[in-house]
């Protein structure tokens, strides 16, 4: 008789949150319930994007602006949508913040408010819509300073340092969709299965390599950083004394920029402007880009730094939108940068 071949064991995500949730004694299952609200948006997200330029008028831009003054893109403003509308009344939020929205988004009357609050930038990579260049979505969770609390959660609830986070994590939507989070223990990776609609683990105990040889910055900009990150880009392309010269990598997507050196190993580096007021303090915003993922650096090994030398972590954020510089990495490549800062 023919045996039946041994299929390799898959572990989805909800299965993966399920066995976590029981690592925990006591745990109410509400962050758990949170995440599938955060995955099921993902996926039409990703469906959205998969089609886009297809049946929909979805690529291009709006007639509107965000808060920051960016022109939103018509997929920015669909992608806003569909987490607000999954996250906002699931029950176990209290307060949402987003890229899109000048103040938090308060919880509708009639639905449950919950113990916990994110930050998301629901589409990160705008400028890479239009040209099918891989794209994201970023995710910060805390829970509320007072968890007990059934009151709408307030700005302070939001603002709250990063290493203070309960989990965060990003959705590259690229020649594959995954998921990346981290609960604070490792950095875990799924993929999405699209014949399966199912996120399953395929990266189990993602490690950044402790160096490695990219560089990712926008260097047109190179002209306005200050002395120390124009002298750390002209040390890592120098081949005195027979060095090899760094690679430079820029896609202009966080989430890909990152998850790229994520697993090859380099540095990535959204300096100021010194020479012009367009980014005094950096472009990246603290709360939904660079405290995720110096939180998912961090885990993974990896580190990650203002340019003055400030642990991201550490930040105390003042405001929802606040922008921050960002030095993030392996190891050994931001050890090297914080030798040149003062
Ligand atoms: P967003 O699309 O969410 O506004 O973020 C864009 C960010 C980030 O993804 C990327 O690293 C950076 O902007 C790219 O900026 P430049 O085009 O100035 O290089
Ligand atoms: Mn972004
Ligand atoms: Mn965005």
């Amino acid at each position: 008789m023919n045996s039946i071949p041994k299929q390799k064991k898959q572990i989805s995500l909800s299965q993966f949150i399920i066995e976590e949730q029981l690592k925990i004694p006591g745990a109410s299952g509400e962050f758990s319930a949170l995440l599938n609200h955060l995955v099921y948006a993902s996926k039409i997200v990703a469906r959205e994007v998969r089609k886009a330029g297809l049946l929909h008028d979805i690529l291009g831009s709006t007639d509107e602006t965000n808060v920051q003054g960016e022109t939103q893109m018509k997929l920015d403003q669909y992608a806003d949508n569909a987490f607000n509308q999954s996250l906002k009344i699931c029950g176990h939020l209290c307060a949402l913040a987003s890229e899109e929205h000048e103040e938090i988004i308060p919880i509708p009357s009639g639905y449950a408010i919950g113990k916990y609050t994110m930050a998301i930038d629901p589409l990160d990579g705008s400028s890479n819509i239009d040209t099918n260049v891989s794209i994201g979505t970023i995710f910060s969770i805390h829970q509320r300073l007072e968890p007990s609390s059934k009151a709408p959660g307030t700005e302070k609830d939001l603002l709250q340092k990063g290493s203070l986070q309960r989990c965060a994590g990003y959705i590259i939507y690229g020649s594959s969709t995954m998921l990346v989070l981290s609960t604070g223990k490792s950095v875990v990776g799924f993929t999405l299965d699209p014949s399966l609609g199912e996120f399953l683990l395929s990266h189990p105990d993602m490690k950044m390599p402790d160096s490695g040889s990219i560089y990712s910055a926008n260097e047109g900009n190179a002209s306005y950083w200050g002395k120390e990150v124009q002298d750390y880009i002209a040390h890592i392309k120098s081949i005195e004394g027979g060095k090899k010269p760094k690679t430079g990598r820029y896609i202009g997507s966080l989430v890909a920029d990152f998850h790229r050196n994520l697993l090859k190993g380099g540095i990535f580096l959204y300096p100021n402007d010194t020479k012009s007021s367009k980014y005094p303090n950096g472009k990246l915003r603290l709360l939904y880009e660079a405290a995720p993922m110096a939180y998912i650096a961090e885990q993974a090994g990896g580190m990650a730094v203002t340019v003055k030398g400030e642990r991201i972590l550490d930040l105390e954020p003042k405001s929802l939108h606040e922008r921050t510089t960002l030095v993030i990495g392996s190891k050994q490549e931001v050890l090297e940068f914080l030798s040149f800062v003062k």
